[in-house]
């Protein structure tokens, strides 16, 4: 297992290099037939084992770092203050025990909702300021993932524990629950079609039972994750928001509520899974 890293700018720019020449293999190998999608995704499997020395993601991880450390916004400070649940400042292992009900804000967050909250209340960016560019896009890579990324990464290793003490807590577990198996929209579709059975298969991809402990667990520890197939690390409101987009369901404002609850669920399911974050996906 990858064990938390602090390396240098150079040696993470040395092992892209092997990262990339296997990125240019497996984007030859999600273009092969289906046919040959078996022998795929045992390809696919053995790239992962190699990306696993050299995630691109950690550039963008570095980039979060120093991000988290610099002053910026109207105020000029920067986020080393920020509480992400553990208390002021506290990054190691918060990721774990995300999201969570903060008192300051009156709410159940997660870690996405929290910078923006912290981008706000202490370097005195708008809203719109600090949720303007939430996911990255190719060739513009976003301030808000790179934090959530190094943010993540300072999970690594952890326990996925995410606390149902507060009752706005366990309020934001139920409500994941009911929209994880409602079927809703123009298809009847919901999560659980997708995500609540054993054994479907959509393009290259297994989907696991994120009902389950195991299938929750497998997914959730691996976030946020390096998208080989976006070139980019996909933080967990954009996998959601991505997915009730397949769902055909309406599209989500971020930081969604909505989305929150789904991620309070599926943590909750996924307890007690160790995390290896940043994760590499498809
Ligand atoms: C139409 C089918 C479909 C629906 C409906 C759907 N998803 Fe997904 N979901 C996918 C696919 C496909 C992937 C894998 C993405 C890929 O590799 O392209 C995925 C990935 C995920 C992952 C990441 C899994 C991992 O192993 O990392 C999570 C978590 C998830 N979906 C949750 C949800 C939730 C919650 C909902 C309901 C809002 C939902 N999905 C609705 C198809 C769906």
């Amino acid at each position: 297992m990858r064990k938390q890293r602090r390396g240098t700018p150079h040696a993470a720019a040395k092992r892209m290099a092997g990262s990339l020449a296997a990125l240019a293999a497996l984007a030859t190998l999600t273009g092969t037939p289906a046919l040959a999608q078996d022998k795929s995704m045992d390809e696919i499997a053995k790239y992962r084992e190699m990306l696993a020395d050299g995630n691109p993601a950690e550039l963008i991880e570095m980039r979060g770092e120093e991000l988290w450390k610099t002053p910026r916004g109207p105020k000029n400070v920067s986020l080393e203050q920020c509480d992400l649940g553990l208390g002021p400042g506290k990054v190691e292992g918060a990721y774990a025990q995300l999201p969570r009900y903060f008192a300051d804000a009156g709410k159940v967050m997660d870690v996405e909702a929290r910078l923006v909250y912290c981008m706000q209340t202490q370097q005195g960016f708008s809203f719109a300021e600090a949720t303007k560019n939430w996911y990255s896009k190719p060739g513009k890579e976003s301030d808000l993932v790179a934090l959530v990324t190094w943010v993540g990464a300072q999970s690594n290793g952890q326990k996925i524990n995410v606390p149902v003490k507060h009752p706005k807590e366990a309020e934001m577990v139920k409500m994941g629950e009911y929209i994880f198996h409602r079927r809703s929209g123009p298809q009847d579709f919901g999560c659980s079609v997708c995500h609540g059975q054993d054994g479907v298969r959509i393009r290259l991809q297994d989907l696991d039972n994120l009902s389950q402990s195991k299938g929750a667990q497998k997914a959730m520890r691996t976030w946020p994750a390096y998208r080989v197939s976006q070139g980019t690390v996909w933080t967990m409101q954009r996998r959601l928001i991505d997915c009730m987009r397949q769902a055909r369901w309406p599209e989500q404002k971020f930081p969604s509520d909505a989305v929150i609850a789904l991620e309070m669920y599926l943590q909750n399911k996924a307890a007690g899974g160790v995390l290896e974050s940043p994760g590499i996906k498809r």
